[in-house]
């Protein structure tokens, strides 16, 4: 009995001891583009992170995009936002890389401008919080691709038999005992399958 109401005691003291620890808030990503993202030649992509400063939030010192290098960090720093919403971008880059965010309401936006074929690269985004505190980070890997590829991509038949469900309205005729013609309207589920390709030899 004895032990027991000791053991009681220190999960009182370890309970609010921690409790009191667990109250800090660490930032944390709350919403990140899809990886990979797909460009069509020419067209402006727009990567868009929302992030949650958490308690360090009158810590952010700056948001910087750039060319990501694994295992993680930025090669290549592109566009530096300091906690102002002033932004600063890489000399040669300034007619491909924008700022398009809103530090206020914690979105971290960035615009490339007319891609190519060679800027298909792994992206990233970094907020830091000041030397003494983990930056937050985020990657999107790009894929560039032909207006023509991306019309074959999206006539590309499934590779696999998908049951494709079609909802169309039909009239069915029933005859009654008395022989005279019912007409009856329903809703009838069509379940079209598409025979696998890779049944065929
Ligand atoms: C952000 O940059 C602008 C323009 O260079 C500068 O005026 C401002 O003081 C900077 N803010 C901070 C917090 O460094
Ligand atoms: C940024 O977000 C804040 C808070 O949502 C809003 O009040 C402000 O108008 C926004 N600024 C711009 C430039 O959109
Ligand atoms: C089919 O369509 C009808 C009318 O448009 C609707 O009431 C019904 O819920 C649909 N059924 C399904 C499975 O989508």
């Amino acid at each position: 009995m004895k032990k027991r109401s000791i053991l009681w005691i220190c999960y009182l003291v370890i309970h609010w001891v921690t409790g009191s620890i667990q109250a800090i808030v660490y930032p944390s990503m709350i919403d990140a583009p899809d990886t990979p993202t797909r460009a069509i030649i020419g067209k402006t992509i727009t990567f868009r992170w929302h992030y949650n400063s958490g308690d360090l939030k009158d810590d952010l010192y700056e948001v910087v995009f750039g060319i990501w290098k694994s295992p993680g960090f930025l090669k290549t720093k592109l566009i530096a936002v300091n906690s102002s919403g002033f932004s600063l971008t890489r000399p040669s880059y300034e007619s491909s890389v924008g700022w398009a965010g809103n530090l206020t309401s914690s979105m971290a936006v960035f615009e490339l401008y007319n891609v190519k074929l060679e800027d298909s690269k792994k992206y990233g985004i970094v907020v830091e919080y000041g030397l003494q505190n983990t930056p937050l980070t985020g990657t999107v890997q790009l894929q560039v691709v032909s207006e023509l590829q991306a019309k074959f991509r999206h006539t590309d038949p499934p590779k696999t038999a998908t049951p494709q469900q079609r909802n169309v309205t039909t009239v069915v005729y029933t005859t009654n005992k008395l022989g005279s013609t019912e007409t009856v309207k329903g809703n009838v589920l069509i379940l079209l399958v598409r025979p696998s390709q890779e049944c065929v030899h």
